[in-house]
């Protein structure tokens, strides 16, 4: 296994420079356009890793699937899915069109920023400050990882230039969407995305999606139908406008974040971060999900 991830990091290295590192919040361009890196856990707890997979990066997007369980544990599945649908969207991660247009006046998924924001409103506690204490506990508790925290410097850029994610807060705030406070649930938004992780950290999750949620001491934290919901939105939207192509291509359930994560899980037996943060237009890790994919081939990991 070792052999075979670094050769697949060796051989997608080049597809690094056909993208670029996100740059529209400050410090995320300060990534390595060429890093590139993935860790593999299996439930035996061994661990390959090949690469950059030390390295630190935000988990953005990765943690709409972390705070999805913690607002399904929170509020039971059907209050968060009268609030959020579980539709793909074909549209990219921050669109706002279909908000309004479209019949449902509901974001269409949990994994566009619309739908994340809306879930983050229902993670319960008495302000910003616990809600999102809460949900950071649950991270640590998920990923076993109890040193996880907050890039305080991204956490600043993501709120002072996230401006399209506070007008569509608003607007699920007058759509009554979000019940409480819009702006408690921006912050656990913007502070959920600056959480900082590695390639391995993502991995653990994974491993924890792929064991139907539980830890590897056996403990059962959320149920297997919590997992199932996220696995399976993951494969329809975790990609955004290239779910389908990803599924095709790489058939296993997959979440990514422009901080350049992928964790990617195969049911019942891995987990698995990749960390390259150079992205595709798309706002994916370009060369991770061709790790991924030939990854997925060499070890026919593809659920389909
Ligand atoms: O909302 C944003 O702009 C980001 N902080 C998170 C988006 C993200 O990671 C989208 N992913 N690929």
């Amino acid at each position: 296994m070792q052999d075979l991830l670094s050769k697949l990091i060796k051989k997608n290295l080049p597809f690094t420079k056909d993208g670029n590192v996100a740059n529209y919040i400050p410090e995320l361009d300060k990534a390595k356009k060429d890093a590139l890196g993935i860790c593999i856990i299996d439930n035996e707890g061994n661990q390959y890793c090949a690469g950059d997979c030390d390295t630190k990066f935000t988990v953005q997007s990765i943690s709409k699937i972390v705070t999805l369980m913690l607002a399904i544990l929170d509020n039971g599945e059907e209050y968060v899915f009268s609030k959020v649908g579980m539709e793909p969207t074909g549209d990219p991660f921050n669109s706002i069109r279909k908000l309004e247009t479209s019949r449902r006046k509901k974001p269409y998924n949990p994994m566009i920023n619309a739908g994340a924001i809306a879930v983050c409103s229902m993670i319960k506690g008495s302000d910003a400050r616990e809600k999102f204490h809460r949900l950071l506990d649950f991270f640590r508790l998920i990923s076993e990882d109890e040193t996880l925290d907050v890039n305080y410097k991204i956490y600043c850029g993501e709120s002072e230039t996230g401006n399209r994610n506070r007008s569509m807060g608003y607007f699920l705030k007058g759509e009554g969407i979000i019940e409480g406070d819009v702006e408690d649930a921006l912050t656990v938004y913007f502070k959920q995305c600056s959480i900082e992780v590695t390639a391995y950290t993502i991995a653990k999750i994974g491993l924890f999606l792929a064991n139907n949620g539980k830890l590897s001491t056996g403990e059962q934290v959320v149920t297997p139908r919590i997992a199932t919901i996220v696995k399976t939105l993951m494969v329809t939207c975790g990609t955004y406008d290239s779910s389908g192509e990803v599924a095709v291509r790489v058939g296993i359930p997959c979440k990514s974040g422009v901080g350049g994560g992928v964790v990617a899980v195969v049911p019942g037996r891995l987990g698995i971060g990749v960390y390259g943060p150079s992205l595709d237009p798309r706002g994916n890790s370009i060369a991770g999900l061709h790790v991924l994919e030939d990854l997925s081939n060499e070890l026919k990991l593809s659920i389909f």
